[in-house]
């Protein structure tokens, strides 16, 4: 097996302009690499102008063969995941590569007895648990489409998500542990099933023990249909262009998009990346604490470790319990060796007393690693200095759901490392910044929007039914480039810095929400005329959500409204979207085209109201003296 890893910044160099000169030849020795069924004819056919982009045509393979069979000989009696329970005094449960490729077999074989086929759509609403894990792959094994769920949306947002897919079953759980608290997950499921006539199954793990509904001819139990499934299942043989897995995100419109991910350009993406970003070494325990639920828990929680034969820890509870201690005792409980988080958590932790840090060893640490938003260089210090005692390289990997893997970030301990910094393109990738006419700014210690000018083997290939939404959303602002929706500044080194989202996107605890699906879930409410959402600059969330309400009379008491406001939130959306500040205005800053004015209302957000610039091309200018005396 050649080694895909880079050992120095000279190799760094010579992949990186290999993989711009002979861009096919770079990925093209990467692939082989894998195990395929059957070589690829073509490795790469792309135009970002419809966007048709496919990598490895004619390749035949099946990522959990990559993922599970080809790592037994060599490495099946080697740890695949380490379990670690919400409760620090419940056991932590251990899996082998061939205790895993069991698992996974015995659940595709049960999804394959409750009808799932090959192209099927399988929603996924499932907590941090194992089986989490075994079905995500056990739909890859039978070639079934996944769409995970994260477990803390509500029934609203889950229904239009299966309705979106048409999904044919769900796989959830009784219930879910989170800290100190027990959520009834089932209930949100059977909510979310009134709205769901594409569903005929769903398949339920039991967690917590609790008596649940049980839909007669829908709902079985999982340990019920797993009794005397058998072990082996036979990898179905997909095409490299066929759909992995679909994972719903927000953009800047009302409804989430389906982002589609295929299984070949993924596979490669995702392995090379993650043995390289993080420097992976063969006994290395590696930690990543994103839910699966989201992009980073799909590619560097599951599929890269996995790809690689390493060690993968998955746990269930939250950084905060049984106290602010608990990441660390975990890093010293299992001998964590890489340890991979989001700004936010770190941001949360400081908060906390540094004995919750000091008091641990943290020896095994090597690498740390940040992921969802821009890490502020205070953060970046602290987790750098207190969790890596300044001797372990800290890469901040930016990339998106729609990248499938990192792209420009430190590599560990080999690429250049600055505080706030993602740094260096990796290999493979092609970025620029450009100013809003579309023009390339070549200069550096410049700013721009982040654009990517050639296709990389993780790029999305469509939104789910919809890819005219996917050109709309990523390929026609800039002519011929892919748009991230970012702004980012290159230094003098030309290394990149991420400034945040350019387009009415805000990034909440490194979660995605766009301000008009916030809107729109806040315009549910009776009360409520009309709203308008804001990002505003939040210490542990990174951007919190400022909403401007106009309701249809003054209310009583404000708080019950605001209270209210919240709830319909949390309804159509879920906990993770609810708004921090609730204004109640009488009218927003429109143009007379009727058009918010969103600038004005993102300066009151932020507290400065110095200088607002122009108002006066606005409907009613007036509006703006009240919104500024009102400020939250
Ligand atoms: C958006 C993508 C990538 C997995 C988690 C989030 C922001 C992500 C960084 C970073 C600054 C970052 C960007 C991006 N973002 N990583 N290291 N530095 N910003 O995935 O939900 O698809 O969100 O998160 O704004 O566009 P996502």
């Amino acid at each position: 097996m050649p080694n895909i890893q880079i050992k120095t910044y000279q190799e760094y160099e010579e992949a990186y302009k290999r993989s711009i000169d002979d861009p096919e030849g770079f990925w093209s020795d990467i692939a082989s690499t894998f195990t395929w069924r059957k070589k690829w004819n073509t490795t790469l056919e792309w135009n970002f102008e419809e966007p048709n982009i496919k990598w490895f045509k004619g390749g035949r393979l099946n990522i959990t063969e990559n993922c599970l069979d080809r790592h037994l000989k060599t490495r099946g009696n080697k740890l695949a995941l380490i379990w670690e329970p919400n409760d620090p005094k419940e056991r932590f449960v251990r899996y082998t590569y061939r205790e895993l490729h069991e698992k996974v077999c015995q659940f595709a074989n049960v999804l394959k007895k409750n009808g799932v086929k090959k192209g099927d759509r399988v929603c996924i609403y499932m907590p941090m648990i194992p089986e989490l894990a075994f079905a995500t792959l056990a739909c890859a094994r039978i070639g079934a489409i996944h769409s995970v769920i994260f477990a803390g949306f509500s029934a609203v947002a889950m229904s239009d998500r299966i309705n979106d897919a048409q999904a044919s079953i769900v796989l959830t759980s009784d219930g879910l542990n989170r800290g100190a608290k027990q959520i009834p997950v089932k209930r949100v499921v059977d909510e979310a099933l009134e709205k769901c006539p594409s569903v005929n199954k769903v398949i339920v793990v039991e967690r917590l023990g609790w008596a649940v509904n049980m839909v007669e001819g829908r709902d079985v139990w999982y340990h019920d249909e797993v009794q005397g499934v058998s072990k082996d299942c036979p990898a179905e043989e997909m095409d490299s262009e066929d759909m992995l897995f679909i994972l719903y995100t927000s953009g800047s419109t009302g409804k989430p998009k389906g982002v589609v991910h295929t299984c070949g350009g993924y596979m490669v993406y995702a392995q090379y990346t993650f043995s390289n970003v993080f420097q992976v070494q063969e006994n290395d325990i590696y930690w990543c604490t994103a839910d699966i639920g989201w992009i980073t828990g799909h590619t560097y929680l599951l599929y890269g470790p996995l790809l690689s034969g390493s060690t993968s820890l998955m746990f269930e509870g939250v950084p905060s319990y049984p106290d602010m201690g608990r990441f660390w005792q975990v890093v010293d409980k299992f001998g964590v060796n890489i340890f991979y988080t989001a700004p936010t958590a770190i941001r949360s932790l400081m908060g906390g007393d540094i004995d919750d840090v000091l008091s641990y060893s943290l020896d095994s640490l090597k690498v740390l690693g940040s992921v969802g938003e821009p890490i502020n260089e205070e953060a970046w210090h602290w987790y750098h200095t207190h969790v890596g005692k300044e001797r372990c390289p800290l890469v901040d990997t930016w990339w998106q759901t729609e990248t499938g893997g990192i792209m420009i970030s430190t590599i560990a301990g080999i690429t250049p490392m600055k505080p706030s910094h993602a740094a260096l393109p990796l290999p493979g990738i092609q970025p620029i910044l450009v100013d809003t006419e579309g023009n390339e700014i070549t200069e550096n210690e410049v700013e721009g929007h982040l654009c990517m000018k050639f296709p990389w083997p993780g790029i999305i290939r469509t939104t789910y039914g919809d890819h005219e939404r996917c050109r709309l959303s990523y390929f026609s602002t800039y002519k011929g480039l892919y748009f991230t929706g970012d702004g980012a500044k290159r230094d003098k080194d030309g290394l990149y810095r991420i400034i945040g989202r350019v387009d009415d996107v805000i990034n909440v605890s490194g979660h995605r929400f766009g301000t008009a699906e916030i809107e729109d879930a806040i315009n549910h409410n009776d009360h409520v005329v009309e709203s308008a959402v804001v990002g505003y600059p939040h210490d542990v969330k990174g951007q919190g959500i400022y909403a401007f309400v106009i309701c249809k009379e003054v209310p009583e008491r404000e708080d019950y409204l605001r209270a209210e406001i919240i709830e319909t939130v949390v309804e159509k959306i879920g906990k993770i979207a609810k708004p921090d500040k609730i204004q109640i205005v009488s009218g927003l800053p429109k143009t007379r085209s009727g058009k918010i004015m969103r600038r004005i209302l993102r300066k009151v957000a932020e507290g400065d109201t110095s200088n607002l610039g122009d108002t006066s091309t606005l409907l009613d200018p007036d509006v703006v003296d009240e919104i500024k005396a009102g400020a939250l």
